[in-house]
């Protein structure tokens, strides 16, 4: 589904990735792992168009999308959730959503992929006409991923969707995560919190000195001493 190859990517003179290769195959949750500023985001936006990787190759179901504008991208199947969610906060949930489907030329069946939403995160449906500052934390970020979701992608690139939350609403999020995936969506997800990562993904990779340091099986994880004294401190 997604094959990533000798990316690099820098910020003016100073090389952040250099060169991570990685794949996820089709239906997998796979988490990618780091200490802060390893960067995890600098991957996921360079995936998502938002960054001009130097080199490397990025395909997308076998079509190479490095340094794609954004929207193709999505249109390609690959959505994001950003980091520190970023929802709209003047504009309602409803609007929000609306957003993501924004790239869409089948508009007919974006009505679905809202109630897609609404089944996944009932919250949402009683808030819909509310605006999106207004609500919890844990909420927003329903919101994030509604948004991406309604760009109807058949892979999900998550940036630490568990920041912030409290534990009962992490353990909602875990839930959120294995739902997406029993549906049939593919998704990288970026975690510091290596017990999310553990619980929900197939398989890990840990980034670290602008490589992937590390890739294994997830579960275990948190049992093996030597990666995380090694990469994840
Ligand atoms: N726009 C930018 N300009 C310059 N340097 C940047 C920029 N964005 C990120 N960096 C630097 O690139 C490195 C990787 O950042 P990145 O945000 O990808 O890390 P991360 O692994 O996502 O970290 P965190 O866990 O804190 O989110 C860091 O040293 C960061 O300071
Ligand atoms: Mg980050």
């Amino acid at each position: 589904m997604l094959d990533v190859q000798g990316l690099e990517v820098s910020y003016g003179a100073t090389r952040v990735l250099e060169g991570v290769s990685f794949s996820v195959l089709e239906g997998r949750i796979v988490a990618l792992l780091g200490g802060n500023g390893s960067g995890k985001s600098t991957v996921l936006n360079t995936l998502s168009g938002l960054l001009r990787p130097q080199k490397g190759v990025i395909l997308l179901s076998g079509r190479n999308v490095a340094g794609r504008p954004t929207h193709e991208i999505v249109r390609g199947g690959m959505a994001q959730v950003p980091q520190g969610r970023e929802v709209f906060a003047s504009m309602t949930v409803a609007e929000n959503l609306d957003l993501g489907a924004t790239t869409r030329h089948d508009k007919a069946e974006v009505g679905r992929d809202r109630e897609d939403v609404f089944a996944l995160f009932p919250r949402l449906r009683e808030r819909f006409r509310r605006r999106a500052g207004s609500l919890s934390g844990g909420e927003q970020q329903m919101v994030a991923i509604g948004r991406a979701l309604m760009s109807h992608p058949r892979i999900l690139l998550m940036d630490e969707p568990s920041v912030g939350l409290s534990p009962a609403v992490v353990g909602d999020m875990i839930e959120a995560i294995r739902m997406l995936h029993a549906r049939g969506l593919t998704v990288l997800l970026v975690e510091q919190n290596v017990g999310v990562a553990a619980a929900v993904a197939h398989e890990a990779k840990v980034l670290q000195g602008g490589r992937i340091a590390y890739s294994g099986p997830a579960a275990g994880l948190l049992d093996n001493e030597e990666v995380l004294r090694s990469y994840l401190g």
